[in-house]
């Protein structure tokens, strides 16, 4: 089990020599001064990783009597009497981690309003512990800036998985509910280490037949699973689901049937999972049911869900993900849709948004929406599953993809506000599955591990997650921890330069969307064929928005757009996203356009070229089977690279009668 990835970044190690001799006289005992089922996860978790680390489980002890305890406690417990922490840093969900004196002894102390701090700060002793940090001096207090930090997985009730590339769906239907399977319970503690604090357990392209009874039974089941590890259920509901399920005539959202439908509906999810967190909705977006159907808006759509939710706190999250075929440039439609209805939706609805205004493409700039709805609660959706970058093959690290939007500034609704600071949730499309290393390949773990760090703290490193997780995956070994962090956090921009460099988007294949395919131009609707997001022809490529173009930088603040116009300021990487450049023009790298594309193909080839050479280099360093398959998965993606790169060039050479510049190879 060891060897094959399953144990993800929770490997727990065990720590030799002098390290361990001084971690066994700060975990030789444990506390549990304020119990709950969270305070019993966090005991239990507390004893596996120390247990594995020392080769010592701490001893169970009613209260600090001996040098070296760990002691849980909540506000309030009589074992803080004589301790100052400090309630409002730590929130709801913070925790203080304290080097302290008790009853004469030599302790730690994890404090915390309930257990939930209890668990997180359990983790990040543990986390400590995996990457060799000291613990003996400690003061540290943190929190989640973002109370909802939720994984949405795309799963079907078949069990197939939307975009999944990690085997079949985690949730095992046809036995439900009466079988607790034990995956889950290690699902729930992996995203209880990261703080990721909800899951939608269904596609967004939704089924109503999970909200029916015998569904809803199997959903408590997994409820009750990931429960003590801080974790809240949501699904996603189909909108039309009074008409499917419940034989109502209409899903019209001002209906009083259809409202005393929903309303229902939730008294009887709360029965069976008193702790639900709400309904996510894809709504009259690529043929799913919605409002507009009945020629309601958004709001009204949402509003009225929100309403049969609210008498037991759930929340509504409603996505933003629309697009139409005839609206002449698909990444106004957002936007142009939500923003007017700021303002109009009731508290408990989130609007989630993805970080661009396409579609979890490669690169895209950050969507205008971050921080134009000062009045509405906004979350930011990230993909973890690589739909658009190489499926579970490819080795691309997204910390830095989703560091990138955090902070760009969207200057909005103040100066100098960056996307981090106008959320309210954060979610990511899930990917987690069947396979034994649950995300499709080992590198892919790091990008659910990131994910949940930058959902804690929106201003985290991209680089300093990569170098935890790398620590807690791979080793403590500087010579791997030297290896792989770079060549992780080169990883996304080399698929971006071998894909889509420069700001290109949208050139993969049809439907699979793997592989490239910028010539497909015969597609029933435009706007999903690649030439409508290039345009190259004879003149030059790339998408015009700027005003004479469809001015879709018009959607972003003033001072932004004035730069994301101006083809000598709005950079490389967002250039031909915004501007129709001819082959000739001279970038600041002193390259024409043209040499510049060709440049930045064949670099991201050569950049997986390195890392092939990088990892073969770690061989021996890392267990022979985890070695292997990285190592296969880079080999596909050198080949792929290739592909990308050879046929983007040939066939943009094909539509600019440009020569290849002087130097460059041929595709071999
Ligand atoms: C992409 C993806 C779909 C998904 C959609 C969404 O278009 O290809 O599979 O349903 O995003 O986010 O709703």
């Amino acid at each position: 089990q060891a060897e094959d990835g399953y144990r993800l970044w929770l490997r727990y190690e065990p720590v030799s020599g002098a390290v361990r001799s001084e971690n066994r006289r700060t975990a030789a005992a444990l506390v549990v001064a304020s119990p709950s089922p969270l305070a019993r996860s966090a005991h239990d978790e507390l004893r596996r990783g120390i247990g594995q680390m020392l080769g010592r489980a701490p001893a169970d002890r009613a209260t600090v009597d001996r040098d070296g305890a760990i002691l849980l406690a909540a506000l309030g417990s009589p074992m803080l009497a004589r301790t100052s922490i400090d309630a409002a840093r730590l929130g709801a969900e913070g925790y203080a981690i304290r080097s302290v004196r008790l009853n004469g002894h030599a302790a730690t102390l994890i404090a915390a309003r309930d257990g939930r701090g209890l668990l997180y700060g359990s983790f990040a002793l543990l986390r400590r512990m995996q990457m060799r940090q000291p613990l003996g001096k400690l003061d540290i207090v943190d929190a989640p800036r973002l109370p909802l930090r939720m994984l949405d997985h795309w799963d079907n009730l078949d069990r197939s998985v939307e975009r999944g590339y990690a085997g079949q769906s985690l949730w095992d239907w046809q036995r439900l509910p009466l079988w607790r399977d034990p995956r889950i319970d290690d699902y729930a503690r992996a995203n209880a280490s990261v703080g990721i604090n909800a899951a939608v357990l269904n596609n967004v392209n939704g089924n109503a037949d999970i909200l029916t009874a015998p569904w809803l039974a199997k959903v408590a089941t997994i409820a009750g699973q990931l429960r003590p590890w801080g974790m809240r259920v949501f699904l996603s509901a189909r909108f039309s689901a009074p008409r499917e399920i419940g034989g109502l005539p209409t899903a019209d959202p001002l209906d009083p049937r259809v409202r005393a439908w929903w309303k229902a509906k939730a008294d009887e999810i709360y029965a069976a999972v008193p702790d639900f967190g709400g309904f996510l909705v894809k709504a009259n977006s690529e043929g799913q049911p919605g409002p507009q159907d009945y020629h309601r808006t958004h709001a009204d759509g949402a509003n009225m869900l929100a309403e049969a939710l609210a008498p037991h706190g759930g929340t509504v999250i409603w996505r933003a993900f629309v697009y139409a075929p005839d609206n002449g440039d698909r990444a106004k439609q957002a936007f142009a849709e939500f923003q007017p209805l700021d303002g109009r939706f009731a508290r408990n609805v989130i609007v989630q948004v993805k970080n661009g205004p396409i579609d979890f493409q490669p690169r895209e700039p950050f969507s205008p929406l971050f921080g134009a709805m000062p009045r509405s609660r906004v979350a930011l959706e990230v993909q973890v599953t690589k739909e658009y970058l190489g499926f579970a093959t490819h080795l691309a690290y997204l910390g830095t993809m989703w560091e990138e939007v955090l902070r760009s500034r969207t200057d909005r609704p103040v100066a100098g506000a960056r996307v981090a600071d106008t959320l309210a949730a954060m979610a990511g499309v899930a990917n987690a599955g069947t396979d034994r290393n649950w995300s499709g390949s080992q590198f892919d773990q790091a990008n659910w591990y990131a994910f949940g760090r930058l959902a804690w703290n929106p201003d985290g490193s991209a680089r300093s997650i990569a170098e935890e997780w790398v620590r807690m995956t791979w080793g403590n070994d500087p010579r791997l921890v030297d290896a792989i962090v770079p060549m992780m956090m080169g990883s996304r921009q080399a698929v971006v330069d071998y894909m889509t460099p420069l700001g290109l988007a949208h050139l993969m294949g049809t439907s699979h969307h793997y592989g490239p395919a910028p010539w497909v131009a015969d597609l029933a609707r435009p706007d999903w064929n690649p030439v409508y997001y290039h345009r190259a022809g004879r003149d030059g490529i790339g998408f015009d928005r700027t005003a004479t173009g469809s001015n879709a930088v018009a959607q972003y603040a003033p001072e932004v757009a004035r730069r994301l116009a101006d083809r000598a300021a709005v950079g490389d990487d967002a250039l031909l996203w915004f501007h129709h450049v001819p082959w000739t023009w001279r970038l600041d790298t002193g390259r024409t356009l043209w040499a510049e594309l060709v440049h930045r193909y064949d670099r991201g080839v050569a950049t997986v070229v390195r890392m092939r050479a990088t990892w073969d280099g770690l061989r021996g360093r890392v267990d022979p089977h985890r070695h292997a398959e990285a190592a296969a998965f880079l080999a596909i993606q050198e080949q792929e690279a290739r592909w990308w790169r050879d046929a983007c060039l040939a066939y943009f050479q094909s539509v600019s009668g440009q020569p290849l510049p002087a130097g460059t190879r041929p595709p071999a």
